[in-house]
């Protein structure tokens, strides 16, 4: 069966063109940030399409949305998937392909009368990116049990809006409990969102695990005054420490090298204003590395860096954590599953772990999982000129429709 069916680029394309117009931004990309309206009018769009192709759908506490065809038998489903909500500078690739090549091989099946042993499912997670609601991998963290339902649907938005209280406004709170989406293989198509295939030359990435991620917010409290009249040996200044904790997250990444890296992605400072002195700066560090040791390095050297440039400074700092997630492997045989399809359809393919945190860490502890990679071009993600070639998408689309019919048994 490996090779003999194939996706229709065309329609995969079309589909990724009609979800990025939901939300899309006036001078390109999409904004579809998690449980706004924009992403209410995404789901609502996701589930019309599942309803299309007469997939039984449940949507679970934290929103996750999961559409399954019946296989022969009853079971777990083997599931393919990934999310729909963006960042608010994002692409129409990110997420939004592992989702809707889920459902072209679903329609693709559907034509070919073919059916599975097993059942096939295709999800959809609550806030994968964290943008609006710390941590990432939200949804897919609570269906696997990593993450606390309570926890997670009491998060708050920066205008302090809980998820609770999104979720039941956008009319996604449903009733399937934490645990009902659990798979018998989890396969997530996703673009890179790196450099690396592109700078190789690869068309496929075998992913064989995602990297350690660690997001720190600093609250740094000084005192404001006025910028012209205060003695410089006078000055509480929060908006300095926050500069200082900034650069010892990238002179660690600098010290330590690749693969570590140091993101200063928020900086707050208040009132923010040209004359006064800052009273307050918040600002957050996110760090990943693919060695967990490693990463409590660089944790706890930029932790210590932030309490002296307080201390030094007459300020106080506070740290919250947003997000921690150890490294994660990828099922040997899944990797291996990607790269002999990649091979007999005369792709290119390599192994790589991920830069970027993704929905399959949180199912990769429980059952078989693995993920495949496209390119990325310039390799540009969370940026409006996201990009990945057609012929890359169909590439992707159909190593996952192979990988897939190797795991949940096709028959015709
Ligand atoms: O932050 C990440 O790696 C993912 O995009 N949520
Ligand atoms: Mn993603
Ligand atoms: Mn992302």
């Amino acid at each position: 069966m490996n090779g003999s069916i194939s996706i229709n680029q065309a329609r995969l394309s079309a589909r990724l063109a009609e979800l990025g117009a939901i939300g899309a931004l006036p001078g390109g990309g999409v904004c579809r940030l998690a449980l706004t309206d924009a992403d209410k009018a995404g789901r609502q769009w996701l589930i019309d399409r599942m309803l299309d192709l007469g997939l039984e759908i449940a949507i679970d506490a934290i929103g996750n949305i999961r559409g399954v065809r019946a296989g022969r038998e009853n079971g777990l489903p083997v599931m393919m998937g990934s999310h729909i909500d963006t960042v608010a500078t994002g692409g129409v690739y990110d997420g939004n392909l592992g989702v809707l090549a889920g459902l072209e091989v679903i329609e693709r099946l559907n034509e070919c009368g073919v059916r599975t042993r097993r059942p096939l499912a295709v999800a959809a997670f609550t806030n994968e990116e964290g943008a609006r609601f710390p941590p990432d991998m939200m949804g897919s963290g609570v269906a696997q049990g990593a993450l606390d339902l309570a926890a997670m649907l009491s998060s708050k938005d920066d205008a302090g809006a809980t998820v609770a209280d999104e979720l039941a406004r956008i009319g996604f709170a449903g009733d399937a409990p934490p645990g009902a989406f659990d798979a018998a293989a989890f396969i997530e198509l996703h673009i890179e969102q790196g450099p690396v295939l592109e700078r190789a030359g690869i068309e496929i990435g075998a992913v064989s695990g995602v990297q350690g991620i660690s997001w720190t917010e600093f609250t740094v409290s000084g005192q404001s005054n006025h910028a012209g009249t205060t003695p410089m040996a006078m000055r509480r200044d929060a908006g300095v420490v926050a500069a200082r904790i900034a650069l010892a997250a990238r002179a660690v990444a600098d010290e330590l090298g690749p693969p570590q890296v140091a993101t200063v992605g928020v900086f707050d400072l208040t009132p923010d204003l040209v004359n006064v002195v800052p009273a307050k700066a918040r600002i957050t560090v996110d760090l990943r590395n693919t060695d967990d040791d490693v990463l409590k390095q660089a944790e706890a050297t930029v932790a210590a860096a932030a309490k002296e440039a307080a201390a030094a400074e007459g300020c106080s700092v506070e740290a919250r954590s947003l997000a921690r997630f150890a490294p994660v492997a990828f099922a040997p045989d899944a990797v291996a599953a990607v790269e002999a399809s990649a091979k007999a359809r005369g792709h290119s393919v390599m192994r790589l772990p991920s830069g970027a945190g993704h929905d399959a860490q949180m199912y990769a502890p429980n059952c078989p999982t693995g993920m495949i990679f496209v390119p990325s071009r310039d390799g540009l993600s969370h940026n409006i000129k996201e990009f990945t070639a057609p012929e890359q998408l169909e590439a992707g689309a159909n190593v996952l429709l192979d990988v897939i019919l190797q795991l949940a048994g096709a028959e015709t």
